[in-house]
């Protein structure tokens, strides 16, 4: 009887739809100042700066954007500094930016379906991109860069948010050319005497598609670079690194340019899934002198990689996989999308043995998720902790609302929910100073609170989740939902007065 009840019962859903639609309000201010609202306490030894990016306007002037990743880029910088914090946020002054709110009203098209107003005829043939830096945000060379990977960074002041200019890492980017907005951070390069090096990619689609690789050195100057050409059209926004490698998924998709060139879709609703096509795993070494390798494995589509890593003259990577490429329509409106008919991502270990060129998989976590971060000094290595998004939900897809830790060793699990009205965002590791173990420092989340319909900034301690908050810092506002962002250790809060 009991068994039965419980099988005809529908489960109630985490989240309730207007409450989490709230979050994609658009933010027009642009404030500074300390965060007095807090619960709990900051650490004090937690001094640095935390970095988010992502859409701030969903809107220009009140004309909807068709998909947020269409969305302007704005920074929110909370800067931690002896038990303190300093909030700030700014857009970032893109030249399509200042246009458009001069003019009050839509002037690009964007690559996820916004379209100027008019029609298709207003929109034939105008292919220019809007670069809306909205992505990511690192500090790298003493520069903060906002990053969007189908064109240049723009560099920023990191303690005024002001937007400077484009960054073309002294000549090497031609104006508008394109630079990844996920670089990865090697700790230890052996190409460069252990330094650390950021290492990254561009890719130029077409009927083949160039790979561009570019390795920074501290100073921030390139000091590799090299290009590579695989057949067929490739859609790649993230890749993994270890250190003799980069690795990228060329899943299998195809373009079709010519609603796009029309003016009736933007260029990501051109993109249509192969179900019965695999995909091609592009394995480039770093030092360029070896050839290009490709692999093969089942179907589906990678947004994010959690890490790689060797293994003798293997390589694993863990990657957060989907069914299928979630195809961006253009009648719809994301703020219905229907959860329950999307497939969840999931997290998978891909083995590539490099002797036969053979890839097996198995699933580490069925639980949706995305935005896996792990310990910086971990990137490229064998790790242990994971840190993602989740949903509070175990089954299915649904908004973010859960950290999830995983221990890829005991297999252990923990998660930190704030449903049924919170929505979280990408979980950034930063270490505790004379840290003890691989997770012993803290996890930085944005939480969207729609009780309040403010953003907290919220503090976990990652040893252990099941803590609870150590601190949630009340903004004042919300944040939308963020992209990415990183931790710089570097405290850019204004010198306190003293009293
Ligand atoms: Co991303």
């Amino acid at each position: 009887m009991q068994l039965h009840e419980r099988a005809s019962t529908v489960p109630l859903n985490s989240y309730d739809r207007q409450d989490w639609q709230k979050g994609y309000e658009s933010v027009t201010q642009e404030l500074d100042y300390w965060v007095e609202d807090i619960e709990g306490e900051i650490p004090p030894e937690l001094n640095g700066t935390l970095f988010r990016n992502g859409p701030g306007l969903l809107d220009v002037d009140g004309h909807r954007i068709h998909h947020p990743f269409d969305g302007d880029g704005m920074i929110s910088a909370i800067a931690f500094s002896n038990g303190r914090a300093y909030f700030r946020n700014r857009f970032i002054r893109t030249t399509a930016y200042v246009e458009e709110q001069k003019a009050k009203k839509i002037l690009y098209r964007g690559v996820f379906g916004t379209q100027k107003p008019g029609g298709w005829l207003a929109n034939a043939f105008d292919l220019r991109l809007k670069n809306i830096a909205n992505t990511n945000v690192i500090y790298w060379g003493d520069k903060l860069l906002a990053l969007w990977e189908a064109a240049d960074p723009h560099r920023l002041d990191p303690y005024t948010l002001e937007t400077l200019g484009k960054e073309s890492f002294n000549g090497v980017l031609a104006d508008g050319e394109a630079f990844a907005a996920h670089p990865r951070f090697d700790p230890n390069s052996k190409f460069d005497n252990d330094e650390p090096s950021l290492v990254n990619f561009s890719i130029k689609p077409g009927l083949s598609t160039t790979i561009t690789i570019f390795e920074l050195n501290p100073a921030g100057e390139v000091v590799r670079q090299h290009a590579h050409s695989v057949p067929g059209f490739a859609f790649i926004h993230d890749f993994a690194i270890t250190p003799n490698y980069c690795v990228l998924f060329q899943n299998p998709v195809t373009f079709n340019p010519i609603p796009f060139v029309l003016g009736m879709r933007g260029a990501a609703e051109c993109i249509k899934f192969q179900p019965h096509q695999p995909t091609k795993i592009i394995i480039i070494p770093r030092d360029s002198k070896k050839p290009v390798q490709m692999l093969e494995t089942h179907s589906g589509f990678v947004f994010h990689h959690a890490n790689a890593f060797e293994q003798g003259e293997d390589i694993y990577i863990d990657s957060i996989c989907y069914e299928s490429f979630p195809e961006v329509k253009s009648e719809s409106d994301f703020r219905q999308v229907d959860f329950d008919a999307l497939k969840p991502g999931q997290l998978w270990r891909f083995h590539l043995q490099m002797s036969d060129k053979t890839v097996s998989r198995a699933q580490i976590e069925s639980r949706c998720c995305e935005f896996p971060t792990i310990h910086p000094r971990k990137v490229g290595r064998p790790y242990r902790y994971l840190y993602m998004a989740a949903t509070d939900g175990e089954a299915g897809n649904a908004p973010l609302q859960a950290i999830l830790k995983i221990d890829l060793e005991s297999k252990q699990r923990q998660v930190w929910s704030v449903a049924p009205r919170g929505y979280v965002s990408e979980p950034i590791f930063v270490a505790r100073p004379d840290a003890k173990s691989e997770d012993d420092g803290w996890l930085l989340t944005v939480v969207y609170d729609s009780a309040h319909h403010r953003s907290d900034v919220v503090i976990l301690d990652a040893l252990d989740l099941n803590k609870g908050a150590i601190a949630r810092l009340h903004l004042k506002h919300h944040i939308p939902y963020g992209l990415h962002g990183s931790f710089a250790p570097i405290s850019f809060a204004p010198a306190e007065t003293v009293v």
